[in-house]
């Protein structure tokens, strides 16, 4: 393994494992990583990367302590939930975070469902997943690589689009990740949602998490969730902004994690050529499943 410390000039590098494009750091360890043994009571939060992980992870978390704010405010994001694939040589791994959490363990991965490790399944693990329309995922993947030394340099945002489409980033192509875990939700215990759902009606989804969870929240507590993840409550929040992670490796005045967290930001970005060849592609892509997305409101 490269030996690495972030000053904020190199980049991780990234390699392939099983045709997936992944931070090396992940790659050395992929045996360990698909042999990770999941406990019966292991709630998994599973997204493309931007999809509203964060924002899922905060309100799981709030249903689970009933709405206690001040527990939630224990650690930031990155300690609370570990990211079971993930591996900052200066930060520590998700497997070593996991392995030391006690139960009930709240989980967060990246990995496409035909990567993702056995024994969740075997266990018949709860699995939230949520997916973003694409453009605005896009966006906000393009983004987060400007800021985040972790994470290859995504150049222009022309080559960019280019990169993504081809799948081209860090855990793969989109649109085999949204399909894949499609396919995998009626087989085995996994709630589906979408980050447009979660923006139009947030109370709605909260209410659909908590009874996924099995809790039995009043309609005061929802309401107290729904405004402590809202975004700008979010957005100040400390230990859910990432703003504790180290400057050399995410860099928020280059762009802030909490962005813009809306949608139909991609019509600021996409030019008229791009939106049409993004859309033939979509069409292509997608042909085989009945999955839908909103890309505004
Ligand atoms: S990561 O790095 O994959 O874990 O990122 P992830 O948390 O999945 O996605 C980050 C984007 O989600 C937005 N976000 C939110 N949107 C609405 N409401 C809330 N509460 C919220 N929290 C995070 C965040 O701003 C990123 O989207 P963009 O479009 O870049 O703003």
């Amino acid at each position: 393994m490269e030996d690495f410390t972030f000053d904020g000039t190199k980049r991780l590098s990234v390699d392939y494992v099983k045709g997936i494009l992944q931070p090396t750091v992940t790659c050395d360890i992929w045996d360990e990583i698909w042999n990770f043994q999941a406990k019966p009571d292991d709630l998994l939060i599973s997204t493309y990367p931007k999809a509203g992980t964060t924002w899922t992870q905060e309100i799981v978390e709030l249903i689970q302590n009933e709405g206690d704010v001040e527990k939630s405010k224990q650690a930031p994001t990155h300690q609370r939930f570990p990211f079971l694939e993930w591996k900052i040589p200066s930060l520590g791994s998700g497997l070593e975070q996991a392995h030391a959490m006690p139960s009930p363990r709240i989980l967060k991965t990246h990995l496409p469902f035909h990567l993702l490790p056995p024994s969740f399944l075997e266990k018949n693990c709860k699995i939230i997943y949520v997916a973003r329309n694409p453009k605005d995922n896009m966006v906000s993947y393009y983004h987060f690589q400007r800021m985040n030394k972790a994470l290859p340099d995504p150049g222009t945002w022309e080559e960019y689009f280019e990169t993504f489409l081809a799948g081209k980033v860090c855990w793969g192509s989109w649109h085999e990740h949204v399909k894949g875990w499609w396919e995998a939700k009626d087989k085995h215990r996994i709630l589906y949602l979408f980050y447009e759902d979660m923006k139009k009606n947030p109370k709605h989804e909260v209410q659909k998490l908590t009874e996924f969870i099995e809790k039995k929240l009043d309609d005061k507590v929802l309401d107290k969730i729904v405004h402590y993840t809202s975004f700008d409550v979010m957005k100040q929040n400390p230990m859910a902004n990432y703003s504790s992670i180290p400057a050399e490796i995410m860099d928020h005045s280059i762009s802030p994690f909490m962005r813009k967290g809306a949608v139909g930001d991609w019509k600021k970005h996409f030019t008229v050529a791009q939106n049409e060849r993004f859309d033939e592609d979509y069409k292509k892509k997608m042909a085989d499943t009945r999955l839908t997305f909103h890309f505004q409101f």
